[in-house]
């Protein structure tokens, strides 16, 4: 949810933070700051409101400092305003810190705090840890003894990054069920929350894994576990590639990520899709770095052991049920998932809302499979889910574009998405990629069971493989979709309806219109919307209809001329040629002709550029839309 970043080395500190920030401004945009330790004095520059503002106040200060850490924030406790940016002090004005998470028992301590007649600046639970290290520290006289002592206290999840004034040469990194890499260069050393932040410097990295602490210094890093005992670790590396933050061309990054989606599909499908006769694989036959060249190397082959599903033919046949857990849009993606591995394998599955697992009883066992589904790999919910799944025995399995998560971290089964880098906080590649993770998912799943035909496996793979294609017909119109959308730009109220296989496609559409333009939107199973929403439809309400050939179809138009009834302003998404939607609709949406269970795959194609071109028209922060940030890292 926050971005933290630090800095020590020969270069000016201040301008290397920035760039690390830049990178993780997707992670929260509310405000940010940087803590710099400059001729042995602790100064902070910090600002409410984007990066810019804070890069205004680091150009007009011309900070020479060496060290330092910096923060971007999406709020959790204490409005977003220049008090509570982070980073924060202590009373002595010589400890900053700054963080990510939340502190549970903070209330507690500060009551305590106070008490002991220490007065507090900001609403935030960090200002608590700064004051907590400090008030240790004045008896330890030992920064790591404080800090140890200090997390001894703290409950909840956190990351923390601390620099004082009296060690101008170390930062501290602290991660509790977060993630932290420390970038190592050359007499220099990087600290952030996503690795991704130090590539540009870097492509060697230490990940600090839970209930660690690090201690930074230009020559290296040493890691210790809460208990006091010091943790050796060799450095991951990641790909040679430096990570460019590059529009393409586009005007968005969402547009941008749109346009990628027929190459992600490829890539993805080229990873674990050799060919139409061969059995999906899971574990990539080669471990191609960002170049696309194989490697042989032994660190980026134990990175790749990650990345493949191991479970044996017998464990993935003694499998009698499965958990899918998720949030948000790669909840959406799970539904669709659940219809997939059920019609392919004959297979109960269950998907929740991740964060409605918790507290609730988990219904797997020793023969279950739990799926966790996150694009970031770090939504705390999601993590939250699969970790209360591992206690009850259940075999685990994660869906994520980022393999250097901590989801990589708590599942030996993964399957690692090729999107690259989804800048944008609102997801679409993702999204399609996961709809592709779980397509192939099912059909290795049906292939180990013996639950489909040879035959009827090549047709599914063949028909994958054409996929891609069929997206860029889609793109291709992208004029005809926009201004078909713009006619609808000023709507209050959306309504999205879809059945079966397009329920989910409905429900996303409805978070991605909601989420870009702020229009509230709903998604309904059409079948429902006589039992009750239908209420809220007429001449101001359009109603968005996924409306494919299949064994929902003439239900589908059903509700649709329901709603037609009722005046509503009648868009489909629906396949080129169909003649009763013509008839039907106000607005057509087309498609290329595509068999209903691969229709998910197009049909949220022009919800997308439909939910884009509003949000641009209205002049929205099309990439950072208020209120949100790209991974949710708090409960
Ligand atoms: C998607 O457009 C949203 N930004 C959000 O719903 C997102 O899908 C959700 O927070 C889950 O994120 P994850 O895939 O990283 O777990």
């Amino acid at each position: 949810m926050c971005g933290i970043v630090g800095y020590l080395g020969p270069a000016k500190a201040a301008p290397v933070l920035l760039s690390e920030l830049r990178c993780l401004e997707y992670r929260g945009y509310d405000s940010a700051g940087v803590a710099i330790i400059q001729d042995g004095e602790l100064s902070v520059l910090k600002a409410a409101g984007k990066l810019n503002n804070l890069e205004k106040l680091i150009t007009d200060n011309k900070p020479t400092a060496t060290v330092g850490i910096g923060h971007t924030r999406w709020a959790t406790h204490g409005v977003p305003n220049d008090q509570n940016a982070h980073p924060h002090l202590d009373a002595s004005k010589t400890i900053a810190v700054v963080h990510n998470g939340i502190i549970e028992n903070y209330e507690e301590l500060k009551d305590e705090l106070i008490k002991d007649g220490y007065a507090f600046e900001s609403d935030t639970d960090t200002e608590v840890i700064a004051h907590l290290i400090s008030k240790v520290y004045e008896t330890e006289k030992d920064m790591l003894k404080a800090i140890f002592k200090t997390v001894g206290l703290l409950r909840g999840a956190y990351a923390l990054g601390v620099v004082s004034q009296k060690h101008p040469d170390k930062i501290y990194a602290i991660n509790q069920h977060y993630s932290l890499s420390v970038g190592l260069g050359n007499n220099e050393s990087f600290l952030a929350s996503d690795s991704m932040a130090v590539r540009q410097y870097t492509n060697k990295v230490v990940r600090l894994e839970q209930s660690e602490i690090a201690e930074i210094t230009k020559e290296g890093v040493r890691l210790f576990a809460f208990d006091g005992k010091e943790v050796k670790r060799r450095p991951m590396s990641l790909d040679s590639n430096p990570y460019v933050i590059d529009k393409g061309g586009y005007k968005h990054f969402l547009l941008k990520e749109i346009h990628e989606q027929p190459l992600v599909l490829r890539q993805t499908l080229a990873k674990y899709l050799v060919h139409p006769t061969k059995p999906v694989s899971f574990i990539p036959h080669i471990t191609p770095n960002s170049n696309g060249a194989a490697t042989n190397n032994e660190e980026e082959n134990q990175l790749s052991k990650s990345y493949g599903v191991h479970l044996t033919e017998m464990e993935l046949k003694g499998i009698d049920r499965i958990q899918v857990v998720a949030c948000g849009t790669a909840y959406h993606a799970s539904l669709v998932g659940k219809l997939i591995i059920e019609q392919l394998c004959n297979l109960p599955v269950s998907v929740d809302i991740a964060s409605e697992i918790r507290g609730r009883r988990l219904m797997v066992n020793e023969s279950s499979l739990t799926i966790a589904v996150s694009q970031s790999g770090e939504t705390a919910d999601t993590l939250a889910a699969l970790e209360e799944a591992k206690k009850l025995g259940s075999f685990t399995l994660g869906i994520t574009n980022r393999p250097d998560s901590h989801l990589s971290q708590i599942t030996p089964n993964l399957i690692v998405t090729e999107c690259g880098i989804e800048v944008s906080v609102a997801a679409t590649k993702t999204y399609l990629a996961q709809l592709t993770s779980f397509y192939l998912l099912g059909i290795y799943l049906a292939e180990a069971r013996g639950a489909i035909t040879t035959e009827h496996a090549r047709k599914l793979k063949s028909d994958l493989n054409a996929i891609p294609t069929l997206l860029e017909q889609i793109l291709a119109k992208e004029n005809e979709i926009r201004l078909a959308s713009l006619k609808y730009a000023d709507a209050h109220d959306v309504v999205f309806i879809g059945r079966g296989f397009n329920y989910p496609t409905a429900l996303e559409g409805a978070l991605k219109l909601k989420e870009l333009s702020y229009i509230h939107a709903s998604g309904y199973a059409a079948g429902e919307l006589k039992h009750g929403p239908i209420a809220v439809l007429d001449s101001k309400v359009p109603v968005v209809t996924v409306l494919v050939p299949g064994v929902v179809y003439e239900k589908t138009l059903s509700n649709a001329q329901e709603a037609r009834a009722r005046n509503a302003q009648m868009i489909a998404v629906a396949v080129e040629g169909d003649e009763q939607a013509a008839r039907t609709f106000d607005t057509v949406l087309s498609i290329p002709a595509v068999d209903e269970f691969f229709s998910p795959l197009l049909t949220v194609v022009p919800m997308q550029l439909m939910s884009y071109f509003i949000a641009d028209y209205l002049g929205k922060d099309v990439d950072q839309p208020r209120n949100l940030a790209k991974s949710v890292t708090v409960e």
